[in-house]
């Protein structure tokens, strides 16, 4: 199929958006900017648009979609038994990087929520997401807009990569602005829990709502636990080459990179090294890649993935990356990395 391409950065024609509407009405799949990532939307109260999300992404089945709305309003057709714990949320932090889990209704078939009770629900905060949610009828179907298994997208360019050829059209609406995905809370245990770290943290959600929980599994790194979102389970975002990440005091993992960049290049290997903007002049071997700044931890949060997709195209056979243990997002970003990384991760001494 050709993938029809519309250009939404400097603005939105409202024409445009009416046809990418009507595809998503008949059945069909739009990729589209959010502030998190780039999502691929289908009708989500659509069996068969769901099935065909599942294809072009080649996700496992059992691995549940969040819906996407527009107005608050709109929750009560797809959700039930909905706690007050959940207006508070989306006052707070709707339209916005937060995903909420309810029990669902009939409306929402089990195509959507990969055989699921429940239901997982975000409004984003993005003109052209809530445009096309809107044009579409409402409720909008949208894992991250990438192959399963690669790194999410943060610009067109990178859902072209993936989905080109695939899917009926892609709305352009420039970079991402967070480039991690929403956090997810499940509002079905009763005392709330998040499934999914993001950029809205623990402390943010407490100061709404009181206490929350993580869910253990993300915590410890132990096979018996199952993560509660069944896509948490997959190793998402894995680079081609072996990524490992280097923890510890500033200085031990400077010289730890480089003793190991080294070694790799005396084997005539290339090496390829994420750094940041105050080190990615420590590292003489390798190709060194700055993914931001560690005084500004969005920058970090917002070129990952980019720099995993670059290390792709790059005949790389081995990456290593500093630890980004930045204060607020930071947990969000190191749950990123580490299943990038495969949970390679060393202590430098
Ligand atoms: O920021 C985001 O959330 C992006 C943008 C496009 O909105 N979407 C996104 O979707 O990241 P996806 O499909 O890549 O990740 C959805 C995650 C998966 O880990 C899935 O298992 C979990 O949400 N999930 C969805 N419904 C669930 C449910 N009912 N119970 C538990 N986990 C659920
Ligand atoms: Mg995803």
């Amino acid at each position: 199929m050709k993938t029809i391409y519309l250009d939404m950065r400097s603005k939105i024609e409202q024409e445009e958006m009416a046809k990418a509407g009507k595809i998503i009405r008949d059945g069909g799949l739009v990729a589209f900017p959010t502030e998190t990532v780039y999502g691929l939307g289908g009708n989500a109260l659509d069996g068969e648009a769901s099935a065909k999300i599942y294809a072009a992404k080649g996700r496992p089945s059992d691995n549940p979609l969040i819906v996407h709305i527009a107005k608050l309003s709109d929750l009560e057709r797809i959700a039930k038994s909905i706690p007050e714990s959940a207006g508070k949320l989306a006052e707070k932090f709707w339209p916005g990087p937060l995903t909420m889990i309810f029990q669902k209704t009939e409306q929402v078939p089990c195509g959507t929520t990969g055989g699921l009770d429940t239901v997982a629900v975000r409004m984003p905060d993005h003109p052209v997401a809530l445009g096309l949610i809107e044009a579409g009828g409402g409720y909008i179907a949208a894992p991250s807009a990438n192959t399963s298994g690669r790194p999410s997208p943060t610009t067109a360019g990178h859902v072209a990569q993936d989905l080109d050829g695939k899917i009926d059209m892609i709305l352009d609406g420039g970079p991402v602005g967070i480039g991690l995905e929403s956090t997810i809370v499940d509002l079905t245990e009763e005392i709330p829990m998040i499934l999914r770290p993001g950029y809205i943290n623990q402390s943010m959600l407490e100061e709404v709502v009181g206490p929350v929980r993580m869910d253990q599994a993300l915590l410890k790194d132990d096979p018996n636990l199952r993560p509660k979102a069944p896509g948490m389970k997959y190793r998402h975002y894995a680079p081609k080459a072996s990524l490992t990440i280097v923890e510890g005091e500033a200085e031990a993992v400077k010289r730890t990179i480089n003793k190991l960049a080294a070694l790799e290049r005396e084997a005539g290997k290339q090496v390829g090294i994420i750094a940041t903007d105050e080190t990615r002049g420590a590292y003489p071997d390798g190709i060194v890649k700055s993914v931001g700044t560690r005084s500004d931890e969005i920058t970090i949060a917002m070129h990952l993935y980019g720099i995993l997709r670059e290390f792709d195209e790059l005949e790389v056979s081995k990456i290593y990356s500093e630890a980004f243990d930045t204060p607020r997002i930071g947990q969000a970003i190191m749950n990123r990395l580490i299943k990038a990384a495969g949970h390679q991760v060393i202590h430098a001494e």
